[in-house]
């Protein structure tokens, strides 16, 4: 495996982290995003991970250069007694062949939030994606569901597999 690290994602790391995530809504059901964002519409997002606040994002980068994926936890739902829930979220970049990336990601990740008053963690993931659903059973998710059809994306409906745990294993 090439050297990858990880750190906190900086504000100079969105153009990027928005060319990863663009092409995920342009050519996969993975998102249920359908139309690609600009970096001004990718700014209320990242800012709500900015220091102090509530969310954390990370970025993988190779040779300590380019930013190959990103892993990170946002709202699950907005109403109030919601927010001990973070729903995460995990992306590695196309182009990149590289195996281990989202399990660095995530290890990452994980460990920033290890003492956040966070109690449940969940994923949701649209099938069929076998290297995701293998990440997060790594990671300790266990699957409780999964919603039928109710995304629908380039004229099809999809399913989405629903995954939780809680902060401390
Ligand atoms: C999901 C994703 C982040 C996983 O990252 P990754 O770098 O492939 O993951 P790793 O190489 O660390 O592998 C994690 C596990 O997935 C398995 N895996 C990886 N690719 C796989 C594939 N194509 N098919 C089956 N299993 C796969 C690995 O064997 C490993 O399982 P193990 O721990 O039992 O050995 C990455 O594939 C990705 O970005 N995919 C596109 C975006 C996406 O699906 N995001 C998640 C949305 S829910």
């Amino acid at each position: 495996m090439r050297d990858v690290t990880t750190r906190p994602a900086l504000l100079s790391d969105l153009p990027r982290l928005a060319e990863i995530y663009n092409h995920y809504i342009l050519n996969t059901p993975i998102t249920f995003s359908t139309r690609p964002s600009t970096v001004e519409g990718f700014t209320e997002w990242f800012e709500e991970h900015s220091d102090g606040k509530r969310h954390r994002l990370v970025v993988a980068l190779e040779d300590g250069g380019c930013v190959i994926g990103y892993a990170g936890t946002g709202r699950f739902r907005p109403k109030e007694a919601y927010e001990t829930t973070v729903e995460t979220t995990i992306y590695r970049s196309a182009e990149c062949t590289q195996r281990g990336v989202g399990t660095l990601l995530y290890r990452a990740l994980f460990e920033l939030i290890a003492g956040e008053d966070i109690h449940r963690i969940v994923a949701g993931v649209t099938l069929p994606n076998p290297a995701s659903v293998a990440l997060h059973e790594r990671f300790g998710f266990r699957h409780v569901g999964t919603f039928t059809e109710n995304g629908r994306k380039f004229g099809k409906y999809w399913d989405v597999a629903w995954f939780e745990r809680p902060l401390r294993l």
